[in-house]
């Protein structure tokens, strides 16, 4: 049984705190929190035996095998990095940091102290993400020309919010830009070779909307559009020679719908497909199981390099190349 600890009281935690309860391998132990009425709270409504003022005291516990960061992105990296220096295995939100020497820093003081980690971008892990790439990798589309993503949801925001604000790692682009282009890199099989942030909206010095062009390798291309104004939209387009592979929620299922995608060939065919799945307890099975994580880890290394690169670009007004070191990621 491996024994969470819990990082950070915000309101994904509620979540991803009864998924870890409804997974039969592992148990929730204890939550921090800056305030110990905080946790107090937290653990008396979640069942939880031990609430603890301060995120060090929580990495210090011997009843904490695993911790889940749950933290505002600018917060990632210095807590991963204290979390694998106390050797427990890491699930991190995403985004894993706020740059990609962040990111790569995580990953290699995981690598230096053998801790497993994961950022919890739980659309990985879901039995249809795998099939829909498997679709695109067998060529069942054709040649593949071009993915679209589009991530947003529409405010209003609470006072204080992390989005909002640039010092904790706030915008769209890290946030919702996070699962758009990693979809893309996953359909495309590899990194992007340049990036171009079209165009940015921004308030309190932060995105809240962002087009985006991604060119990789064969003529491949992506565009993005991520943004918190607009409507909740979370799908995809893969785009083929013969037939596109069109998914409208692949960031997380609409609830109480089938878990479905569609295949729309050049005649105006649709062949619709349902996979269900709980995306969530699949990827903490993943996390404190033994299967190797070096492909989630370098895409989301090679996710956090984008997304940076693309922030220089909407400051640039340019395109930008990525270089070599930012494009490790080829499954
Ligand atoms: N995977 C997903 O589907 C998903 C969905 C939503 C969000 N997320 C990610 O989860 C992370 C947390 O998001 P959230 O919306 O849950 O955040 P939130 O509600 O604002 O909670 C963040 C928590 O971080 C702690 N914290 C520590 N220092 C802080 C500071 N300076 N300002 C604010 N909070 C601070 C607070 O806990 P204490 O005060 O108790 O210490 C707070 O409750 C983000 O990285 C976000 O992108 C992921």
């Amino acid at each position: 049984m491996t024994r969470f600890g819990i990082i950070g009281t915000g309101r994904i935690t509620r979540r991803l705190v009864a998924d870890l309860q409804s997974t039969d391998t592992v148990t929730v132990t204890a939550i921090a929190s800056r305030q110990k009425e905080r946790a107090d709270w937290f653990a008396s409504q979640y069942g939880i035996a031990a609430a603890v003022e301060g995120y060090e005291q929580l990495l210090q516990r011997d009843d904490v095998d695993a911790v889940y960061v749950s933290l505002p992105p600018s917060l990632h990296a210095q807590w991963c990095i204290a979390a694998a220096r106390a050797k427990k295995t890491i699930l991190c939100e995403k985004p894993l940091a706020i740059s990609g020497d962040e990111a790569e820093q995580i990953a290699r003081v995981c690598a230096e102290e053998g801790v497993r980690w994961l950022d919890a971008t739980a659309y990985f892990h879901h039995r249809r993400t795998v099939e829909m790439r498997d679709i695109v990798r067998r060529g069942e589309l054709g040649q593949l020309g071009h993915i679209s993503a589009a991530v947003s949801f529409y405010r209003p925001f609470q006072a204080g919010e992390h989005r909002l604000d640039k010092s904790l790692g706030g915008g769209c682009l890290l946030d919702l830009g996070w699962y758009a282009v990693s979809l893309a890199c996953i359909m495309a099989q590899s990194a992007p070779t340049r990036v171009f942030a079209d165009h940015t909206v921004t308030e309190n010095d932060v995105p809240i909307r962002t087009v985006g062009t991604l060119w990789f390798a064969d003529n491949i291309t992506a565009s993005l559009s991520v943004g918190y104004d607009t409507a909740t939209r979370k799908w995809f387009e893969v785009a083929g020679s013969e037939a596109s592979l069109i998914c409208d929620d692949f960031t997380r299922p609409w609830l109480e719908r089938p878990t479905r995608f569609w295949i729309h060939d050049a005649k105006g065919s649709v062949t619709a497909n349902e996979i269900a799945d709980r995306q969530e307890p699949r990827m903490i099975e993943t996390l404190i199981g033994d299967q190797p994580l070096d492909e989630y880890n370098q895409l989301s290394v090679t996710t956090q390099r984008v997304l940076e690169q693309l922030d220089r670009s909407a400051n640039s007004g340019q395109p930008v190349m990525m270089s070599e070191t930012d494009t490790t990621f080829s499954p």
